[in-house]
């Protein structure tokens, strides 16, 4: 056992009950009597099957625990234990104009609805309360990692990480860089101030979480239509000296960017051209949208081992119904996860996001006349847990309760006084029933309790 126990075992946390993560793409393990130590550091250090009630103190004597210990909780029927969600594209300073702009397409909805809501995030003041209500409502709502994009202010972007240390999500935090197509009031002053913001942002992330326990700074050029090559060229070589940060930009998400794009950057055929030759695009890239692709931009980004964050709510309901080819990328296994893209969309939910990409992935199957099956409740879970966590290259950490894992969980109650809306749980409902009543008709009032490297957060 990797983490042995001592004199503090009383910090040890356990639970037994239901379990159910993802064990592929399509399957996903229903843990039924599952015993689930947690170290005090966080991580996961035994995971058994099929454990009766009556053994349980036997198997957590060990570490210090007993079925009567506060830290032990023993799971009911109706509840049951799954990974964090984790969201892979948001915009924290949009959590306040969620919903606004429907049916604007992106540049109008950028120049009336986004940027003038952006700008004022030049008040540290009010980027620390938004910030603080931003980062708990995701928290409340599941999301125990979040890849955020920040406004294009350094101060309230390093307010942004500090928020989601103290309340111990894990996230990626990112300065976001536009230098150019955007209005005056709202874009980083020249190429170098941009580049320069970014670097003193990544120094001080990396001073606020030295080893990236839960903070990591993210590159962000929101898109190429407002970044300039220089700007381009210089976040491709800060990536290049720094390998463990990671990329992220909005990609192929409608017609009108992609024109744009073409008509700044005309050497370029596609985007995957431009960000691959802007050093931009590798393992570390997590892609929003990816909706009109060919066979070039898919090939592509399956080669470099690119992320996709499908963000389902938002391709659908702002200027377009956009229809990503999930089935395509999961059928090559590439890396696939959710993103609620908070005020690109209406919802701030993961599980409102599942649901969405089943809707979405019914549009797909029409328009392929068949050929690329709707997504199972199975693959929206994967999409929303251990797929989010290949997208952030964070699955050898987070995603699933394999030991040795970090505890990013869940604890999920569907009746009594935390059913809220929840499709009604039948006494003859099987665990497969009660957990897809939970994707398809919870909330997070179901959602009891959250839990980061172990720590309870909600
Ligand atoms: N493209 C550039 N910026 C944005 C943004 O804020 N949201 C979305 N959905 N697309 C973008
Ligand atoms: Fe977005």
């Amino acid at each position: 056992m990797a983490t042995s126990p001592n004199a503090s075992t009383t910090d040890f946390r356990a639970f037994h009950g239901t379990l159910i993560h993802s064990v592929t793409s399509a399957e996903i393990d229903i843990i039924e009597n599952g015993l689930l130590v947690i170290a005090p550091n966080g991580k996961i250090v035994k995971l058994e099957k099929g454990i009766a009630q009556g053994d349980v103190n036997d198997q957590l004597s060990e570490y210090g625990l007993t079925a009567d210990s506060p830290s032990f909780t023993s799971l009911p029927r109706g509840e049951f234990l799954i990974p964090g969600f984790i969201d892979t594209h948001n915009h924290a300073p949009q959590w306040t104009q969620r919903g606004l702009g429907r049916g604007k397409v992106i540049m109008e909805w950028l120049n009336k609805t986004t940027f003038p809501h952006e700008a004022r995030f030049a008040d540290p003041e009010y980027a620390q309360k938004t910030y603080g209500l931003c980062v708990g409502g995701f928290i409340k709502q599941g999301v125990t990692t979040a890849s955020y994009y920040g406004s294009l202010h350094g101060e309230a972007t390093k307010i942004l990480a500090k928020v989601c240390m103290e309340k111990g999500q894990r996230a990626f935090v990112g300065k976001c860089n536009m230098n150019q197509s955007s209005p005056d009031y709202y874009k980083d002053a020249s190429a170098e101030e941009s580049l320069s913001v970014t670097e003193d942002f990544i120094a001080y992330v990396r001073k606020l979480d030295p080893t990236s326990e839960l903070v990591t700074a993210i590159l962000t050029p929101r898109f190429a239509v407002a970044c300039d090559r220089d700007v381009l060229g210089g976040l491709g070589k800060i990536a290049s000296k720094n390998p463990d940060i990671p990329i992220q930009t909005h990609f192929n998400e409608t017609i009108q960017e992609m024109e744009i794009t073409k008509s700044l950057f005309p050497e370029f055929d596609n985007e995957s051209d431009l960000y691959e030759h802007f050093g931009l695009l590798n393992s570390r890239s997590v892609l929003a949208h990816c909706i009109y692709m060919d066979e070039y931009d898919t090939g592509r980004l399956e080669t470099l081992e690119c992320g996709v964050a499908h963000c389902p709510v938002s391709n659908t309901t702002s200027g377009n119904f956009g229809v990503a080819p999930i089935r395509e990328y999961l059928r090559r296994d590439m890396k696939v996860g959710l993103g609620t893209d908070s005020g690109g969309g209406y919802s701030s939910s993961i599980i409102d996001a599942m649901r969405q990409a089943f809707v979405v992935s019914k549009a797909r199957e029409l328009n392929t006349n068949g050929e690329d099956k709707p997504l199972s409740i199975n693959e929206m879970f994967y999409l929303a847990t251990l797929g989010g966590a290949r997208v952030c290259c964070l699955d050898d950490k987070i995603g699933t309760f394999a030991v040795g894992k970090d505890f990013d969980a869940l604890e999920i109650k569907t009746m009594g006084e935390h059913s809220g809306i929840i499709t009604y749980v039948e006494d003859y409902d099987t665990t497969e029933d009660i957990f897809e009543k939970f994707v398809m008709s919870g909330d997070d009032r179901n959602i009891a309790r959250v839990f980061v490297k172990g720590r309870s957060i909600k």
